[in-house]
């Protein structure tokens, strides 16, 4: 980082000015743009397999095992990597579980969670032996169905809702009574009883699990989820459910967006281990996703035009809310901002993307120098919860993905042509 810099960057070192220019892994991210064009993703790998690792060794001590939250960025490189790494996957849809088996992840350690699972989505999983983490009792009908139809039986879990509202922005929230997730306390012992009266032939049940949040800011709300989640864990086990031993927390560690501090994985941890600690009837999970892809990617893009409210400087950029939608989701600038080319700020500036909603805006105070068209800007933390959020609102086309490894960039998935974006309709009734 050079010392003069006014810009506020990640506190990692992967991103940082280098000769007055941002790079990532060393990479000049106006080299990247010189190859690939504007916008573009860019991830690092290495640091995603370091955040794993980190959070592997953080939990090792109470027996955690990690699997990555493919939700958060679901780029084949990104999953062969954390394969290659021996990582197991929580998935939430037929979509997602179909790239783990592309890249070769192990399905028997792959978690299937979501409260809308489909027939065809549950045989996905049922046929390649991944454990379903169920999140109503009609869901355990249709999983016995589907089982029983495919002749075999399918591991899983009961994704309780543990009534906790912890501090994070509002949609970020998952484990408070009145979420959608997951079960209460209350129907998930009513579960084990229907699994002992033999409800469910076709299900073996296996454990606990829950997601209260991501982003979380600090870790009592994941304390207290956990003793919920105890309570139901220790209800099976003295019934006679010995098997009954997954205890999977779920993701939500935050990442430093340049807001207030955060807690760290290692936080968590030393949180977690005067409940969680020393015991040997529990098998520990987690499901990071954020903490792990987030600080590793940046999205990079282009001034394309000045405007000029009254008194305001003002930026349109060639990225928008259909590549990044976070900022107009949360309504708020979620994502630092900084000019590729170092200089000295100019002051707040409104930054907007070329889309017809008035919500395409990423920031009204971002600092920035007196950039021009043509200018690059990358925004900082993009590596979760961006391109797999990204649209073709406007038939716009997506970004490409370029992926860094040891050094070397490549590119994962190329920039989409104008003709794929409709190239699967059909347009006439194919009368001769
Ligand atoms: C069930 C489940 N597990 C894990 C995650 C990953 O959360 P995060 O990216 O905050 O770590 C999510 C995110 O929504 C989730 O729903």
């Amino acid at each position: 980082m050079e010392g003069t810099s006014t810009f506020h960057l990640p506190s990692t070192d992967h991103v940082r000015y280098t000769n007055g220019v941002l790079s990532l892994d060393g990479l000049a991210l106006d080299d990247v743009v010189a190859e690939v064009g504007s916008p573009a993703y860019v991830y690092s790998l290495d640091v995603m397999a370091a955040a794993m690792e980190r959070a592997r060794v953080a939990f090792a001590p109470l027996g955690g095992e990690v699997s990555y939250s493919v939700k958060a960025n679901s780029n084949l490189a990104v999953l062969a990597r954390m394969v290659r790494m021996g990582a197991g996957f929580d998935v939430v849809s037929g979509g997602e579980l179909s790239r783990v088996l592309a890249v070769g992840g192990d399905p028997a350690r792959t978690t299937f969670a979501g409260v809308g699972k489909t027939d065809e989505e549950l045989a996905l999983a049922v046929r390649h032996d991944v454990l379903v983490n169920i999140e109503s009792s009609d869901e355990c009908e249709a999983l016995n169905r589907v089982a029983a139809a495919l002749g075999r039986t399918v591991r899983c879990g009961i994704r309780i809702n543990p009534g906790v509202t912890v501090d994070t922005l509002a949609p970020m929230q998952t484990g408070s009574a009145k979420a959608k997730f997951g079960v209460p306390a209350t129907e998930a012992r009513a579960l084990v009883d229907a699994w002992l009266a033999g409800r469910y032939p076709r299900l073996t049940p296996v454990g606990v699990h829950m997601h209260v949040g991501s982003q979380v800011p600090e870790p009592s709300g994941v304390v207290r989820g956990c003793e919920v989640l105890l309570d139901v864990l220790e209800y099976a086990q003295q019934r006679g459910l010995e098997e009954f031993r997954r205890f999977d927390i779920g993701g939500g560690f935050p990442i430093d967006y340049g807001g207030p501090a955060v807690p760290t994985v290692e936080d968590f941890a030393a949180a977690l281990t005067p409940l969680l600690g020393g015991r040997s009837e529990l098998d520990v999970y987690l499901e990071p996703g954020r903490s792990i892809a987030g600080p590793a990617g940046v999205l990079v893009a282009k001034v394309l035009y000045r405007k000029h409210r009254p008194g305001q400087r003002m930026l349109v950029l060639d990225t928008g809310m259909h590549h990044l939608i976070r900022p107009a989701l949360y309504r708020t600038d979620v994502h630092r901002i900084l000019p590729v080319v170092h200089g000295p700020s100019a002051g707040p500036t409104v930054v907007v993307g070329p889309v017809c909603e008035s919500t395409d805006t990423f920031s009204e105070h971002a600092e920035l120098p007196d950039l021009v068209p043509g200018d690059l800007v990358a925004f900082m933390d993009a590596g979760a919860y961006g391109m797999v959020m990204a649209s073709h609102y406007n038939t716009n086309r997506n970004p490409p993905e370029v992926v860094v490894e040891n050094g070397v960039a490549r590119v994962s998935r190329p920039r989409e042509e104008w003709s794929s974006l409709y190239a699967s309709e059909v347009w006439s009734q194919g009368v001769s």
